[in-house]
């Protein structure tokens, strides 16, 4: 099953994809997590991806499609595997094509500006495994602590207002036109309204893969 998540900054997509990696047993990908982990080491590319991260700016592409598709190759992805934060605009679409990658299903979670800034802003995250919170909507078990490792919870460099601007720019003017280009090219076009509860998305997302 390869799935791509498309949505807004804060849509909810590292949520959902961390359920459907464990709910389908496929790994999620996520471009964000990687180039985070990236930008904490100690090297040029570090550095550069550092800048743009904090920038709310996509990386360049010849730096995260190469990445992309040198992920996907290894043995985890050989059932599948799942794509939050990738394509990010067409070139990235179309890298995906060139690389014959046939995907399954393009779930779009639709969300109102407005919303985003509430869930970013309450947004907590455990940066190793990407697993996100947030303090009203979807809290994690003991205050600031990850479910699973029990460590500690960041807030995101790039949560703050002036960013979270900047991201939204991007988003509409780069990734939405991924929208109808994914109408216009594949059949497995879904969109879920992503303003529901975390179990509410989660359970029209399972309606979709099991239709
Ligand atoms: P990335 O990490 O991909 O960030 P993003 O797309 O901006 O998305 P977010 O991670 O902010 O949000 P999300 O949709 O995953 O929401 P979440 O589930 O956390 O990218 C970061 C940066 O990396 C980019 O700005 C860019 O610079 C770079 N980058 C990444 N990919 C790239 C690419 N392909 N090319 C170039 N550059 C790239 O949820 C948000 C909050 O809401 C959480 O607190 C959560 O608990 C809460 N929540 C989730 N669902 C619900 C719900 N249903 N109801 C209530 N609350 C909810």
């Amino acid at each position: 099953m390869k799935i791509i998540l498309l949505g807004m900054p804060g849509a909810g997509k590292g949520t959902q994809a961390e359920l459907i990696k464990v709910n389908y047993n496929i790994p999620s990908i996520s471009t964000g997590a990687i180039l985070r982990d990236i930008s904490n080491t100690n090297s040029d590319l570090g550095a550069k991806v550092e800048h743009y991260l904090q920038s709310g700016r996509l990386v360049p592409d010849e730096i995260i499609i190469e990445i992309l598709v040198n992920r996907i190759s290894e043995d985890d992805c050989s059932n599948g595997f799942l794509l939050d934060g990738f394509p990010r605009n067409i070139d990235q679409a179309q890298a995906l094509k060139k690389a014959d990658v046939d995907i399954d299903f393009v779930v779009f979670l639709n969300i109102e500006e407005q919303e985003i800034i509430k869930r970013m802003s309450g947004r907590r995250m455990h940066l190793k495994s990407g697993r996100s919170y947030h303090i009203d909507f979807n809290p994690p078990k003991n205050f600031n602590k990850d479910d699973l490792t029990g460590e500690d919870l960041i807030q995101r460099e790039d949560d703050k207002p002036e960013v979270i601007k900047k991201r939204l720019e991007v988003y509409f003017k780069e990734t939405f036109p991924l929208l109808d280009f994914y109408r216009e090219e594949s059949n497995n076009f879904f969109e879920i309204d992503g303003s529901l509860p975390v179990e509410d998305v989660a359970k029209a997302i399972d309606n979709i893969f099991s239709s």
